[in-house]
């Protein structure tokens, strides 16, 4: 295990009936903008309720942000901010919203071109507004990380940024709130949350037992809570061990001190890029191709996932790491989540176009290892056609 700092400033309001508490949360006598998406809170009852939390704020509003939020959305309510002297962000929606909010919070600091927070990094970012969030769907872990990733409509460039001054002030989890997501959505945050941990955890072995072990506890929950959500939605408790299964899964503390991978995630990311597939939908497609093609590099890892995850004693090791990459496409695809390229209207021509994204973005030293190049990358979307 590498040396390493943790320090997550993030407050959690977990359960039911927490929304209450943004009267208390959000700081009295700033002028408050609340983010928002596509107009799900309005109909499922959330805007009225952060709307009567918050009755003794002063509340702007600022709707409409996407999935996959726009850079070019996202930069109208930059303007709102400064020209109303905005003094807190209350993001209330899915990862979209709060990554989007986080963007508005340094951007609306930052004197430089806006674009050079995702095209140079988050180093450059110095400062950023501070900000809460609600959280409707549980997926990415944006609730309780530093983390933000924005899309270019214009120029189809999807990029992301870290920042420390990024971590919301706090976040709400009500799992209640969740009720009313559309199956798609469902299957979508359970995948996510699932390809998360084994972007830290599927690599090589780092003697570090605690992470290993905390990451296999969130596969094996989310391989028993998941199917459950989409089978019983009515179900509250299976909704809130999905939601905090989705919040651990990348709040930094299973990564600690361990090599990570992330592949899976930047190839994805140019798949949503060029063609629109949900976040999710692409990990679904990458990743049992990263799990072959790169079955040497990280055969000890893969092994003890087989065993630890999917219970598989039997056989020699290569049947036992070809039965852990069918179980894993086998349970994405259990989530309602295709695999297949095929399944999303796209053939070979998609595999070339994404490999010259990459190639275009300079990301072509991706994983734990930094081997996978353009042509890693076209054999692992291959074996998913
Ligand atoms: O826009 P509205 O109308 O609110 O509808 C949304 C949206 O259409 C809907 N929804 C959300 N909560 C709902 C609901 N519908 C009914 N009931 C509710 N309670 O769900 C749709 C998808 O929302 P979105 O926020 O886009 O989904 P998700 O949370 O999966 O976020 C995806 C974005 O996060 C990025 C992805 O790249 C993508 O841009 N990621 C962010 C990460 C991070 N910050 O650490 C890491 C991830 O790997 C990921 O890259
Ligand atoms: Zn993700």
């Amino acid at each position: 295990m590498q040396n390493f700092e943790f320090h997550n400033p993030t407050r959690i309001l977990f359960g039911q009936g927490q929304i209450a508490a943004l009267a208390k949360q959000v700081p009295a006598g700033a002028k408050v903008l609340m983010l928002y998406g596509g107009g799900s809170i309005k109909s499922n009852g959330v805007y009225d309720e952060v709307k009567a939390a918050l009755s003794g704020h002063t509340v702007l509003e600022f709707g409409g942000i996407e999935p996959n939020p726009h850079y070019e959305t996202l930069m109208q309510a930059v303007e709102l901010v400064r020209r109303e002297q905005v003094g807190f962000l209350l993001a209330v929606g899915g990862g979209s919203v709060i990554d989007g909010t986080k963007f508005i919070a340094a951007a609306a600091l930052y004197q430089g071109e806006a674009w050079d927070i995702l095209s140079k990094g988050g180093k450059v970012i110095q400062s950023a507004l501070p900000f809460g969030s609600v959280l409707t769907l549980p997926a990415t872990g944006s609730e309780m990380n530093s983390a933000s990733v924005i899309t270019r409509h214009a120029t189809q460039e999807k990029r992301g940024f870290m920042s420390r001054h990024v971590y919301p002030v706090f976040s709400v989890l009500d799992p209640a709130k969740t009720l009313t997501l559309p199956a798609r959505q469902v299957g979508n945050g359970v995948v996510d949350a699932f390809v998360h941990v084994m972007e830290q955890y599927l690599t090589y072995p780092a003697q570090a037992p605690v992470q290993d072990r905390y990451a296999e506890g969130l596969l094996l929950t989310l391989i028993e809570e998941g199917p459950q959500a989409l089978s019983r939605p009515d179900d509250l408790a299976v909704r809130a061990n999905v939601m905090w299964s989705a919040t651990m899964a990348l709040n930094g503390l299973i990564g600690v001190g361990v090599p990570q991978d992330w592949s899976t995630h930047m190839i994805g990311h140019e798949l949503t890029a060029l063609y629109g597939l949900d976040h999710a939908q692409t990990l679904a497609v990458v990743l049992p191709g990263i799990m072959q093609v790169k079955r040497d590099a990280k055969r000890a890892k893969l092994l003890q996932y087989a065993e630890r995850v999917w219970g598989l004693r039997d056989g020699n090791e290569d049947s036992r790491i070809d039965a852990a990459i069918a179980a894993t496409r086998n349970f994405f695809e259990q989530m309602a989540v295709p695999t297949r390229l095929s399944a999303y209207g796209l053939d070979a021509s998609a595999i070339d176009a994404v490999v010259n994204a990459l190639e275009a973005a300079g990301s072509v030293h991706l994983g734990e290892h930094h081997d996978i190049d353009g042509n890693a990358t076209r054999a692992a979307l291959t074996l998913s056609l």
